[in-house]
């Protein structure tokens, strides 16, 4: 695996490249088997693959965890090569955003509600820097995961608006033994704090569940199972009943919905989804 820190390198092993088709994994490292699934999806995608790690902070809000989110490039740089990852950019701060940096991506609709309201400007720096990552790399196809599922569809909208020519691929949740989907922040929880975490996937699994036995009314779903995880004792930012690509309350006729959830327990924030088709 060829490690990579400035642009210019990064020209250079793009171009070497060739005709060969090149898959793109972005990340912010502490990577952990979702990401690794990622790179495994890319592989099977394309003769190449790209991962870049990149915390970036521009889409850290001034109360956030940028100073403290967890940093392991080595150990990173070890998973991806073992992975057959042939190329890993790791560029610094002032290679992404030099002191005259002054363009902004929004997408605006469906960055506006969910991750948008409860962290401003998060989805501004999500977008701007994958709109800089994949015109830097230039790959053929891009992979996110549903993991962050309102962030998918934030991508998905700017690709096509912006007519990039580039495919993106959601690949599914990956998940601990006990529904708890991995993320680099349930490191913040406590052992007590981790045994309740599962109760977000539980309460998306009984959600989607009446949800594809017909019931119609979405709202008393939400409700039930807001109530659910406020008294297994998470502070609830939304749990809530979506279009799957506009992420608007579901027309009757809406067939593929998600099912989202944001919720606060101890110092850690989680999110999570599952889709349903009815
Ligand atoms: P990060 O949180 O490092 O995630 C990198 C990619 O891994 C994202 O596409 C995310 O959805 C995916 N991912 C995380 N946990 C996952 C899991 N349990 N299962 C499957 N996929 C998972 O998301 C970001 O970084 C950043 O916002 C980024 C897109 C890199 C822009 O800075």
């Amino acid at each position: 695996m060829q490690t990579i820190r400035s642009s210019e390198e990064l020209a250079r092993a793009r171009a070497e490249l060739g005709s060969a088709s090149l898959a793109l994994v972005p990340t912010m490292g502490a990577l952990h088997a979702g990401h690794m699934a990622l790179v495994a999806e890319a592989k099977a995608r394309a003769d190449k693959v790209a991962a870049t790690i990149f915390v970036n902070p521009m889409q850290f809000g001034a109360n956030e965890d940028l100073s403290r989110y967890p940093r392991r490039e080595a150990d990173d740089a070890k998973m991806l090569a073992e992975a057959g990852c042939d190329l890993l950019w790791m560029p610094s701060v002032s290679d992404v955003y030099p002191d005259d940096f002054a363009t902004t991506v929004r997408v605006s609709g469906v960055s506006e509600r969910w991750e948008g309201e409860a962290r401003p400007g998060h989805f501004d720096g999500v977008a701007t820097v994958v709109a800089k990552l994949l015109l830097s790399v230039r790959p053929d196809v891009a992979l996110f995961g549903e993991k962050d599922f309102q962030q998918l569809a934030i991508i998905r909208y700017m690709v096509a608006d912006l007519c990039l020519p580039i495919e993106i691929v959601g690949a599914p949740t990956v998940r601990e033994s006990d529904g708890l989907a991995m993320s680099s922040r349930n490191q913040y929880l406590t052992a007590q704090e981790r045994k309740i975490a599962p109760t977000l996937h539980a309460a998306l699994t009984r959600a989607v569940k009446r949800i594809s036995a017909g019931e119609k009314d979405l709202v008393a779903v939400e409700k039930a199972e807001l109530d659910v995880i406020a008294r297994a004792g998470f502070r609830p930012d939304y749990f809530t009943v979506r279009d799957a690509k506009t992420l608007l309350a579901p027309a009757a006729e809406a067939r593929h919905l998600v099912v989202l959830v944001a919720a606060r327990l101890g110092k850690a924030r989680l999110i999570d989804n599952l889709q349903v088709i009815r």
